[in-house]
């Protein structure tokens, strides 16, 4: 609507899908508004480190008008123990933190989600009256659901552990899979509960050809990767590994099989 653009930023697809920090700083300049991190990441399954959000604050603090927006979705589903909030690292740069129900407490049908503002100079107060003059016009999450969310919240959260154990159970029986599968290859995800899986069989010239055949011929589901970024993840797709255990061994059976066709 306002004539912006977006432009996308590498990751490495060989050490663990890592920001590209010079790539990042060749891209910048005073027309860049927002720097957006997905943290951890969807869909690679990076967690960017301490020193790495610090970073990515470092660059952005050269540019006054460049706000970070930080979608932490998957912050409860880290594997690494490094996870740690944008916003708790930054004393100027803008910060907008977004957040919701639907990945770690594992309810997307409650529709519900929240955006956190840290503005230590105040540099976004236009835009945010504007943000909360539309908020009060006609958005809001039912009211049930903002309490149920709030519950989740603020009482304790052992019970979470429970879950995160049993992705991360899938997780690895995923990656073990994908090893012993020839024409495959996988980093291990830090976080979240995505692989971004490498083809590496060269007779695959283009993903999303390959995505339908395997969808058409043998029923399973996956996303390509040039879908995520044609520049960065053609070559790749996405898969998810929240179904059990016998789920995903099927599904892996029948992707082997369509390997070996
Ligand atoms: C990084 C990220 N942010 C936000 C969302 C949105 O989640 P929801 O619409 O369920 O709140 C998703 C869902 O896939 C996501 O991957």
């Amino acid at each position: 609507m306002y004539g912006a653009t977006t432009v996308e930023y590498r990751l490495d697809p060989h050490d663990n899908w890592r920001i590209d920090f010079e790539d990042i700083a060749s891209k910048m300049d005073e027309n860049v508004r927002l720097l957006v991190l997905i943290n951890p990441n969807n869909p690679t399954g990076n967690v960017a480190t301490p020193a790495e959000i610090d970073s990515l604050l470092a660059i952005a603090k050269e540019y006054p008008q460049c706000t970070i927006i930080s979608d932490e979705i998957y912050d409860g589903l880290d594997f690494t123990g490094h996870m740690s909030s944008t916003a708790s690292h930054s004393n100027s740069v803008p910060v907008i933190t977004l957040n919701g129900v639907s990945k770690v407490y594992f309810a997307p049908g409650w529709r519900i989600g929240y955006m956190a503002w840290h503005d230590p100079e105040n540099r976004l107060e236009l835009v945010r009256d504007g943000v909360e003059r539309l908020l009060r016009s006609r958005l809001c999450a039912s009211t049930p659901a903002q309490h149920g969310y709030l519950a989740g919240l603020l009482d304790e959260h052992g019970w979470l552990e429970g879950h995160r154990s049993l992705v991360k159970e899938r997780l690895d029986y995923c990656i073990k899979r994908i090893g012993e599968i020839d024409g495959l290859e996988c980093e291990v995800p830090g976080g979240a509960f995505y692989m971004f899986v490498r083809i590496t069989d060269q007779r695959v010239a283009s993903d999303k050809q390959w995505v339908l055949d395997l969808l058409h011929r043998h029923h399973v589901l996956v996303v390509h990767g040039s879908g995520f970024s044609p520049e960065y993840g053609s070559g790749h797709f996405r898969m998810v590994c929240l179904p059990p255990i016998e789920i995903l061994s099927e599904a892996f059976d029948r992707i082997e099989q369509f390997l070996g066709d």
